[in-house]
């Protein structure tokens, strides 16, 4: 296991002792660059040698977890705190399994019995938060921003969560981490994400990493989902999923936020699931070894048939599982920068 201030890069000489300020990535003359970033904010502002560090990182960590005694002493005497103001299943609770993982105390925010709900504001929260001795807030917030937000009004470090539809970057790393896993590399893989690519905040940092560590990603849904202005990104914008479907590596499919948009972009559901659907029929013309991924809630039967969500091409409990590296290496870094 690494020990205190000890992860470094693999093979990644620093330059002259000095901060790099491309990046939160230091380094002294003669030594490995090391993490410096106190929050985790989002993909966009990762640098690739970040990126893969984290991911590095996270290999140490998944070994914990086959451990019988599955705990590490890493944050022992830190409290990190879930500050949840949207529903959450798999990040609320991984990130607490995560830290109980590295022997932190943990604090569970919800904003339904909170004062949130008498007009006390997301920072005047956080900070009361704060003031009872918190090092690290987990925060998923339904606007873009909070948590770079949050990150420049409290003392402790941020980890983003989820905000709005900008970025969930642990869930962009746990889908890097994961294609790397199968793939052995992220480097030249064609990646597709389909489906409801405006709300979605996993597409932006999926896209964001992906382009960093030299993938093609194909961005494929309803011109109402889907701007063109993504190729400014980098993305292939494509509105026809059968163009593509039989030449990509990985189909990352995506939830269709009904909560966000009804059913108003696009004239019924039957039609969505036609179209841009991973249906059976659709499956037959992907690659052999084609890779399924979904950051999850599924809707089963609309964006992903049950058969292909369970089968043996799915990814996506294993994403679950190496969600949880990913939260540990982040929240071990995030800690570390801050000593
Ligand atoms: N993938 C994801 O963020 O799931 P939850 O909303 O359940 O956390």
């Amino acid at each position: 296991m690494m020990k205190g201030d000890e992860r470094r890069v693999g093979g990644v000489k620093g330059r002259d002792g000095r901060r790099d300020g491309r990046d939160g990535m230091s380094a002294k003359a003669g030594h490995h660059q090391r993490w410096t970033r106190k929050h985790l904010l989002g993909l966009q502002e990762l640098s690739a040698d970040e990126i893969r560090f984290v991911l590095d990182t996270a290999d140490s960590f998944k070994e914990v977890s086959t451990r019988s005694v599955k705990k590490v002493p890493a944050l022992r005497g830190r409290v990190m705190v879930n500050l949840f103001f949207e529903d959450s299943t798999r990040t609320r609770t991984s990130f607490a399994l995560a830290a109980q993982r590295l022997s932190a105390d943990i604090i569970d925010f919800s904003q339904k019995t909170s004062s949130v709900n008498k007009g006390e504001t997301l920072i005047d929260t956080a900070r009361n938060i704060e003031a009872m001795g918190i090092d690290i807030i987990v925060v998923r917030h339904p606007a873009g921003g909070a948590a770079e937000l949050l990150s420049r009004h409290v003392k402790c470090s941020v980890v983003n969560a989820g905000d709005g539809a900008h970025e969930h970057p642990t869930q962009g790393l746990l889908d890097l981490y994961t294609m790397r896993e199968r793939f052995g590399k992220i480097e030249g893989l064609k990646v597709a994400i389909v489906g409801d690519i405006v709300n979605s905040r996993v597409a932006r940092s999926n896209l964001w990493g992906l382009k960093k560590l030299g993938a093609e990603v194909i961005l494929v849904g309803p011109p109402t989902l889907l701007p063109r202005a993504f190729e400014q990104l980098g993305a292939r914008v494509v509105y026809d999923f059968d163009e593509v479907v039989g030449e990509v590596d990985v189909l990352n499919m995506l939830r269709v936020q009904f909560e966000r948009i009804g059913t108003s972009q696009f004239p019924s559901v039957r039609e969505f699931t036609r179209l841009f659907g991973l249906t059976g029929d659709r499956f037959k013309r992907c690659k052999k070894d084609v890779f399924v991924m979904h950051p999850g809630p599924m809707n089963r039967g609309i964006e992903i048939s049950s058969e292909i969500a369970d089968g043996a091409q799915s990814g996506i409990l294993k994403q679950v599982t190496n969600g949880l590296a990913v939260r540990m290496a982040g929240l071990y870094l995030v800690s570390q920068a801050s000593d």
